[in-house]
């Protein structure tokens, strides 16, 4: 399947019709749309088709040496979830899980799939991007593939809107695209400009606005950009007031 892909980007690109069709695909109803078929769903959300079968347990990989974060049955909240992917990779480990998404068409197709699954402490629910529909706490909040398309100040509101979500020992999983991204490629088929990469300054200043400070990262996870393990900052420290360093950047 994946080397379908990689002709018919090849074919697009060689026609000169990539862009077109990219700018196509941006549309907001054509994106929605893409909800409406589960083989459009599993490409526009997790940038390859294939079965759901295929797609579940690819999660369940993505996840398996991760299991550090998952123990005692977590509360988890997926932002930006599409068809649920990442809850119902971890649906063995968590307590209870709630996806999040704009995309109401991803939102009942996630629905669908908890059931066929029998995940039934995973909920999803589609909201309108302002209001958003939780409250926490939560011990794991994870974001995949979501802030790589929105511009850096909205990224920052909902950052700073789900530290405030956080226990007071949970962990915010947020994958971003850095600089290494950029270098090694990533979206060069769509066009680099389609996506939005960070640098370490802009992710330090994040992080410090948010109240948050990081753990761990995990670079090239779940593709080029790092995956970002964040924790809220130490009692006593006030957010937005010191600075913070970003472990593993480049000197
Ligand atoms: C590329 S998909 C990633 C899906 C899933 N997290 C994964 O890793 O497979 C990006 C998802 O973010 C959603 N999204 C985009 N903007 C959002 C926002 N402001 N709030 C919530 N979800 C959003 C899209 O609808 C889409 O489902």
């Amino acid at each position: 399947m994946r080397d379908a892909e990689a002709v018919a980007y090849r074919l697009l690109h060689e026609t000169g019709l990539l862009r077109p069709a990219t700018k196509l695909l941006g549309s907001p109803a054509l994106w929605r749309a893409s909800g409406l078929l589960e083989s459009a769903a599993l490409f526009a959300t997790g940038g390859s088709a294939g079965s759901i079968g295929e797609y579940v347990e690819s999660m369940e990989k993505r996840w398996a040496p991760f299991d550090r974060w998952f123990t005692d049955a977590p509360r988890a909240l997926d932002f930006g979830t599409g068809l649920g992917g990442n809850l119902l990779g971890l649906r063995g480990r968590l307590g209870t899980g709630l996806g999040i998404d704009l995309n109401p068409f991803y939102i009942t197709r996630a629905r669908r799939l908890a059931e066929r699954y029998g995940a039934r402490q995973l909920r999803f629910e589609a909201y309108d991007g302002v209001h958003l529909p939780f409250e926490g706490p939560y011990d794991v909040i994870l974001c995949t593939g979501t802030f790589e398309r929105l511009r850096k100040p909205a990224v920052a509101a909902y950052v700073r809107r789900l530290a405030l979500a956080l226990a007071p020992n949970g962990r915010f999983l947020a994958y971003f695209l850095t600089a290494g991204a950029r270098a090694q490629g990533f979206g060069r088929l769509l066009g680099q400009e389609s996506y939005v990469f960070w640098a370490e300054e802009e992710l330090a200043e994040l992080l410090r606005s948010s109240g948050l400070e990081l753990e761990e990262r995990i670079p090239r996870f779940p593709t080029s950009g790092d995956l970002l393990v964040m924790r809220r900052r130490s009692a006593g420290v006030r957010p937005g007031t010191d600075a913070v360093a970003v472990r593993g950047a480049p000197a």
